[in-house]
C-alpha cells in the first residue's frame, strides 16, 4: 500500500477515535465499573477497520463522511462487544487483547458479559437519535438499523460464532468453514460498507458493488487474522498467537495450508477489486484496502 494510502487511513481512524469519545455514554448513578469495562475495551486502540470501511463507504458514494459517523461509531461498538464476548472462557478464553488484558480479566466475568451487552445496545441507541433524522431520511435510517442488525444477529455474526465453535476439533468442510468466516467477520464488515454507501445515498447499483466487495475482503479479512495467528508477532497484534486452542479452530489454514491460503486471499482481494469498478476513481482509499488486510501486520 502506498504512503498516501496510510495517511489517509490515519485520517479516518482519527475521525473515528474522536466520534467514539465524544458518543461515550455519560455516567450515571451509584455504578460505574460496567461502563469503566466498556470504556476499557472500547478505547483500547482496534485498528477501526469497520467504521473506517463506513466511511470510505460513504465517501465512494459522494456523501459527506459526517452523515455516516454516527453509524460509524456504532460499528465500532458492535465489534467491540464482540471481541469481549469471544475472549470470554465460554468461548474462546483468551487473556489478551488489543495489547491489554482481556476485559473479563482486567475486571471480572460478570463485569465483561454486561460491558458487552450494553456496547451492543448502546450501539443501537446510537443509532436510532433522534437527532440523526436532521441529516438523514428515515427510510434511510430504518434500512442501515436493519442491515447492521441482521449483520450481528442470528442470521449473521451469532450464527457464525455459534458454529465456530461448533467445529471446534472436528474435520470441517470448506462450505462449513466459508460460512462460519462469512458470518462471523464477514457480515459486520459487510454491513459496514452497506451501511456507509445507503447513509451517503448510494444507487441501488452502488450498495451492490459495496457488498460484494464487503463479502470479498470480509472473508479475506478472517484468512489474514488467522495466518496471523500462526505467524504473526505476539507483541504487534497485542493478543496471543499459536495457542493450542487456535489449532483447534476450524481454519483455512489448518484445513488448506498456509500457503494456498496466502494465495486464495489474494484471489478474494483482486475479486474485491473488480466489485469497484463501477466506482471508477470515486473509489478512493477502498481501493488499496484490500491490499492493506492482506499485508498488515496485526
Ligand atoms: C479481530 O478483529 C476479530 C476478527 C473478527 C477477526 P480486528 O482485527 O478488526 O480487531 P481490532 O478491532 O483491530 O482490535
Ligand atoms: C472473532 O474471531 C470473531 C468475532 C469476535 C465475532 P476470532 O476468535 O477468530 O478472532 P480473534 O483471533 O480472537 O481476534
Ligand atoms: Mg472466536
Ligand atoms: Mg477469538
Amino acid at each position: 500500500v502506498s504512503a498516501a494510502f496510510l495517511k489517509e487511513l490515519t485520517r479516518y481512524q482519527g475521525l473515528v477515535e474522536r466520534g467514539l469519545k465524544s458518543c461515550f455514554p455519560a455516567p450515571g448513578a451509584y455504578v460505574q465499573r460496567v461502563r469503566k469495562a466498556m470504556a476499557y475495551s472500547l478505547l483500547a486502540g482496534g485498528k477501526r477497520i469497520r467504521p473506517v470501511l463506513c466511511l470510505m463507504a460513504c465517501q465512494a458514494v459522494g456523501g459527506p463522511i459526517r452523515k455516516a459517523l454516527p453509524a460509524a461509531c456504532a460499528l465500532e461498538y458492535i465489534h467491540t462487544y464482540s471481541l469481549i464476548h469471544d475472549d470470554l472462557p465460554a468461548l474462546d478464553n483468551d487473556a489478551l487483547r488489543r495489547g491489554r488484558l482481556t476485559c473479563h480479566k482486567k475486571f471480572d466475568e460478570a463485569t465483561a458479559i454486561l460491558a458487552g451487552d450494553a456496547l451492543l445496545t448502546e450501539a443501537f441507541s446510537l443509532l436510532s437519535r433522534k437527532t440523526l433524522l436532521k441529516n438523514v431520511p428515515p427510510r434511510i435510517l430504518v434500512e442501515v438499523i436493519q442491515e447492521m442488525a441482521r449483520a450481528a444477529g442470528i442470521q449473521g455474526m451469532v450464527a457464525g460464532q455459534e458454529a465456530d465453535l461448533a467445529a471446534e476439533k472436528k474435520k470441517t468442510s470448506l462450505d462449513f468453514l466459508r460460512f462460519i468466516h462469512q458470518h462471523k467477520t464477514g457480515a459486520l464488515i459487510t454491513a459496514s460498507l452497506v451501511c456507509g454507501g445507503l447513509l451517503g445515498e448510494g444507487t441501488a447499483a452502488e450498495i451492490k458493488g459495496l457488498r460484494k466487495f464487503g463479502e470479498k475482503i470480509g472473508l479475506a479479512f478472517q484468512i489474514k487474522d488467522d495466518i496471523l495467528n500462526i505467524e504473526g508477532k505476539a507483541r504487534i497484534m497485542g493478543k496471543k498467537t499459536g495457542t493450542d486452542a487456535q489449532r483447534a479452530k476450524a481454519t483455512y489454514p489448518q484445513l488448506i495450508g498456509l500457503e494456498p491460503s496466502r494465495i486464495l486471499g489474494r484471489e478474494l482481494v483482486a475479486q474485491a477489486e473488480r466489485a469497484l469498478k463501477i466506482f471508477g476513481e470515486k473509489a478512493g482509499p477502498l481501493n488499496q484496502i484490500g491490499a492493506y488486510i492482506l499485508s498488515r501486520d496485526k
